[in-house]
């Protein structure tokens, strides 16, 4: 497997507690300095974990016309945006969890600008706007954001979706994170150094809030990543897995806060990681 290059030239921690999905938009536009700062910051984020390299563009609405932005859509889940960032990746195994991990570490840096993001897996005309990403053959856009200012109020339709989702619940420590063989809950005493990767793993956003992700600490200090996987929703848009990309902005946000806290280490893949009842293993964080 390759490195895991992250960037991270912003406080990563705040940007992770900040952020929260915004589907209402201002009519402000993104000064030409921030548009140019994401810009450079997009292309200097590299390879996922697993060795894939999404490739990643910003759309920006404004010059195309009547006929082109009609196809385009959200169904009415996103107002006023005018620039989106869409990813798409060869689709081989890895690549769900690489696109979450460069496109969360993107958002996470346009949430340091102070522009709001929300994750798109479902709720966009995939074909149209795959057209405007010129996709190839064997590609897949799995993903997409807006990006903007967001408005001052929520629309009825982004509080309605906020409630249905509990968009601000999180699972408790208890039901995410556990120490050897999964035997027991992990106390945040004990994850000494590693508290903050791992309470931002669990202010991660996750497709519809499910929240999949399952932390496994060993003896020796090794942290094992398993998905909750749920067949069904995660298989219903075919080779588009929207809880490998969970798994995956959840690497991005432990990776990026252990970083930050100057403690070394990187995901793997571990041939020798515990096999869990009902858990589907992902990686290994080893210091
Ligand atoms: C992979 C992925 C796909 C998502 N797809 C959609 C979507 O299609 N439509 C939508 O409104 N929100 C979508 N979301 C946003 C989640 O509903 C949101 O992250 C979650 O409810 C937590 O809320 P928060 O982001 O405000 O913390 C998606 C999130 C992720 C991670």
């Amino acid at each position: 497997m390759r490195a895991n290059p992250i960037t991270g030239d912003f406080k990563v921690f705040e940007a992770i507690k900040e952020r929260n999905s915004v589907r209402s938009y201002s009519s402000r536009p993104v000064e030409e300095a921030f548009y140019r700062e994401l810009a450079d910051y997009i292309q200097s984020v590299g390879y996922g974990p697993f060795g894939t390299k999404p490739r990643l563009k910003m759309l920006d609405l404004k010059p195309l016309d009547k006929k082109e932005l009609k196809k385009l859509g959200t169904y009415g889940f996103i107002k006023g945006a005018r620039l989106y960032i869409l990813g798409a990746v060869k689709d081989r195994p890895g690549a769900m969890e690489d696109l979450g991990y460069c496109l969360e570490n993107i958002i996470l840096k346009a949430t340091s600008l102070g522009l709001g993001t929300c994750w798109l897996g479902g709720s966009f005309k995939r074909a149209a706007f795959a057209r405007q990403m010129d996709l190839q053959a064997g590609e897949l856009l799995p993903a997409i954001t807006p990006v903007g200012y967001p408005a001052n109020e929520a629309s009825p339709a982004e509080r309605l979706a906020r409630l249905t989702i509990k968009s601000r619940k999180r699972k408790p420590w208890s039901e995410l994170f556990f120490g050897p063989d999964a035997k027991a809950p992990l106390d945040e005493e004990e994850a000494g150094p590693y508290h903050d990767p791992l309470e931002a793993v669990r202010l991660s956003p996750s497709a519809s809030n499910r929240q999949p992700w399952r932390i496994v600490k060993d003896e020796t200090d090794k942290f094992h990543l398993y998905l909750k996987e749920s067949k069904i929703y995660n298989r219903i848009l075919g080779r588009v897995r929207l809880q490998n990309i969970d798994m995956g902005i959840a690497m991005c946000h432990f990776a990026m806060v252990a970083r930050e806290k100057d403690l070394p280490g990187r995901w793997e893949a571990e041939p020798g990681a515990p096999t869990l009842l009902g858990l589907q293993y992902i990686a290994t964080w080893s210091g």
